[in-house]
């Protein structure tokens, strides 16, 4: 079987209908920009999405499958590479799950956490911090809304 097929929404906008279900639970969701919807088959082989930042404080909440997040401190810039050009999504020059120390050295002293979401369970996700998303489970869904400010 291929590796690489991944009929998965890439954070598409979560349809309205699902909002009172899966949308920002317990606060105002003016404060909130659309949340977005992480679902289908995704391979569970490679990382789902590459080590990357985004510049609002979020939630992601797991519905379906596990998740493994690697998470590295908004303090660690300096030794994952960021793209110095970029929109609103940071990725980074680093790859984690394929290091290659010798044309990033200073990654080696970089110091990450690793986080498995179960079903059910919401991550608090601080502005700026680092992440890499592992799919652990086929299918898999998430949703995740960001704070607007
Ligand atoms: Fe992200």
């Amino acid at each position: 079987m291929g590796g690489t097929v991944k009929p998965y929404t890439e954070g598409a906008g979560l349809p309205e209908e699902m909002w009172a279900d899966f949308g920002p639970l317990f606060f105002d969701r003016e404060d909130f920009i659309p949340p977005q919807l992480w679902l289908g088959a995704v391979p569970t082989h490679i990382p789902t999405s590459s080590l990357h930042r985004d510049p609002h404080c979020g939630f992601l909440l797991q519905v379906i499958g596990r998740k493994r997040l690697v998470l590295y401190s908004a303090d660690q810039e300096g030794l994952l590479y960021p793209h110095k050009a970029y929109n609103n999504y940071q990725p980074c020059w680093f790859k984690p799950e394929n290091p290659d120390y010798v044309i990033y050295p200073k990654a080696k002293a970089a110091r990450c956490i690793s986080v498995t979401l179960n079903p059910g369970e919401l991550m608090v996700q601080p502005a700026g911090w680092f992440h890499q998303v592992h799919a652990l489970d086929s299918p898999n869904m998430s949703v995740s809304y960001f704070w607007r400010y």
